[in-house]
């Protein structure tokens, strides 16, 4: 059995002192469910925050001795250098941080990252011990096309050049966001989502065989909200959401934990 994975990414959302004030508040809510963190404790679920770089040493400190996982947004691909207001990552390891996200779709279309420089990324991370989600997604005017499938075996294949299949087991998570489903209120159907998902899953099995693509976490990403979360986490392919607005409010995101089991 794959384990569950119910991650925000908070964006350019919640400095130091918000950051606090959503742990503690997080907290609160997870004892008050203990069935859920009974879930979180046996390792059949795990709940990640993916927070901004000023936010993760305190989403480390005050995380502590809670069960979730803090993870950056992005990373550099070089360890240290001229790169000014970059991050890398042995700054994120060095805080605590365990997890990054890279190639979401607002860093690949807003900022231009590429699939080159998103695989350099993801074998710094990976290679600096951190686990990593990398993003795929189509846009709205290649979904019209019908290149929706071409673009995420090209994002799929270029992100993941140069790993082996123990590494994409177990170090590696794949996030599908489709472009035109984020911050827009239109979800994916939940057999669209499954669609790609159980594409992602077979690019998987190509590229590292049978073994490794079972193991994958894949994630769905894209106006979840507590009300769609269970349907998205009913689909066979779908092991995890990734979730943007709706993991801003504690008492909102408990929620989708709670559905999501
Ligand atoms: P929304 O949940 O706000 O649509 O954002 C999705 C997302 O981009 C998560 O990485």
């Amino acid at each position: 059995m794959r384990r569950k994975f119910i991650a925000g990414n908070w964006k350019m959302h919640n400095g130091p002192a918000a950051t606090k004030e959503f742990l503690n508040k997080f907290a609160a809510e997870l004892k008050a469910s203990p069935e859920t963190g009974k879930n979180i404790e046996s390792g059949a679920e795990e709940i990640a925050f993916f927070v901004p770089a000023v936010s993760l040493l305190t989403a480390v400190q005050e995380s502590s001795g809670m069960p979730v996982i803090i993870g950056a947004e992005n990373c550099h691909w070089e360890l240290k250098g001229a790169f000014t207001g970059e991050t890398s990552v042995p700054m994120i390891t060095e805080i605590g941080a365990t997890h990054t996200l890279v190639g979401h779709s607002e860093r690949r279309h807003i900022f231009r990252e590429t699939d080159e420089e998103l695989n350099k990324k993801m074998h710094t991370a990976v290679d600096g011990t951190l686990i990593a989600v990398l993003c795929v997604g189509e846009t709205l005017e290649e979904r019209e096309a019908g290149k929706a499938f071409d673009v995420i075996k090209r994002q799929f294949g270029e992100g993941l050049k140069g790993f082996d299949a123990a590494t994409a087991a177990e170090k590696i998570i794949i996030a599908y966001e489709p472009v035109w489903a984020i911050g827009t209120g239109k979800t994916a159907s939940v057999d669209d989502a499954e669609e790609v998902c159980r594409f992602i899953r077979g690019l998987a099995k190509e590229t590292f065989g049978a073994e490794t693509a079972e193991k994958l976490i894949i994630l769905y990403g894209g106006s979840v909200k507590p009300e769609n979360t269970a349907g998205i986490m009913a689909q066979p392919d779908i092991d995890g959401v990734l979730v943007g607005g709706a993991s801003l409010k504690p008492e909102v995101f408990i929620e989708i934990v709670k559905n999501a089991i």
